[in-house]
């Protein structure tokens, strides 16, 4: 039986609009500044659609442009200025950063109870503890997700791939904390696809195109794919088109439900972002 597929951008619409009319009965103008170091084409997107989705909940949003060979001091002087701002309640360094600058210096440089990311040391560690502070949006947005398709998630097995700062931690904090049985898999897992195999809910998150095949889904399964890998569309010479980790038509074979790329994960992202912003501008994410 073919799997449901789940619509992060269905949800992620549900969400924007809650948040823009808390927006409202709150009284609140939450304020989110966003950096870019140099011109990587993707990451230009990704800020751009950052700023707009803030803008359209009736967010104010500043991007800050430098070069790309720009110094660290020049980010951390930019940093601080942004810290000490009253209207910006959140701050995004859009990653990666050129080699010149060391991204865990800027990202600890950031005000903990601005950090919209949740990639500050402080925010990691209380994620880690257990206690409340800014959670990554990526995984965030991914455990919506889940709770969609699967509502009871305790005594789950969940198989995270990949091992990243921005994704993969977090995101096997956030499946403890929910109770599932977590394991993390990575490029030196010994048979990857048994592993895969034995997982309730699977979260791919690898970045290479069509990685995970249909058969290393167990039936039944979850299916989370955060990749987003732009290959040459074979249908179309010339032309090129967005994939995620997971070979989606085999899994759509095996799994109960799967996110799509793009419309899945993606979405949630940005959705997550503009909550935790308006977290930011409330004073309340200490106390979630
Ligand atoms: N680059 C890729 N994903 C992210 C993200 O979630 N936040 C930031 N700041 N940079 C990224």
């Amino acid at each position: 039986m073919a799997a449901r597929t789940i619509d992060g951008a269905a949800v992620a619409k549900r969400l924007r609009e809650k948040i823009a009319e808390k927006i409202v009965a709150r009284r609140v103008v939450p304020g989110l500044a966003v950096v870019l170091v140099g011109d990587d084409p993707a990451s230009q997107v990704y800020v751009r659609n950052k700023g707009r989705a803030a803008e359209e909940v009736g967010m104010k949003s500043w991007t800050h442009r430098l070069p790309a060979d720009a110094t660290q001091k020049q980010l951390l002087d930019l940093i601080a200025g942004l810290n000490i701002d009253p209207q910006v309640h959140g701050i995004l360094v859009q990653l990666p950063l050129p080699k010149q600058i060391d991204a865990q210096a800027i990202i600890a440089a950031v005000d903990p109870a601005k950090d919209v990311d949740g990639f500050h040391p402080v925010n990691a560690g209380r994620l880690s503890l257990g206690l409340p502070g800014f959670v990554p949006c990526t995984p965030r947005g991914c455990m919506i997700l889940i709770r969609e398709a699967l509502p009871d998630l305790a005594g789950r097995k969940a198989l995270v791939l990949g091992r990243s700062n921005i994704v993969g931690k977090p995101m096997m904090q956030l499946l403890l904390r929910a109770d599932c049985t977590v394991m993390v898999a990575h490029s030196k897992t010994r048979d990857l696809p048994a592993e895969c195999r034995t997982a309730d809910i699977l979260v791919a998150a690898i970045g290479k195109p069509e990685f995970v095949r249909g058969d290393w889904i167990k039936p039944g399964a979850v299916v989370i794919d955060v990749g987003i890998n732009r290959i040459d569309n074979l249908a179309q010479p010339g032309k090129s088109k967005l994939v995620g980790d997971v070979a989606y038509g085999e899994a759509m074979e095996r799994a109960a439900a799967i996110t799509p790329v793009p419309g899945g994960v993606g979405p949630m992202t940005i959705a997550c972002l503009l909550e935790n912003t308006l977290w930011g501008a409330l004073g309340e994410v200490m106390g979630l």
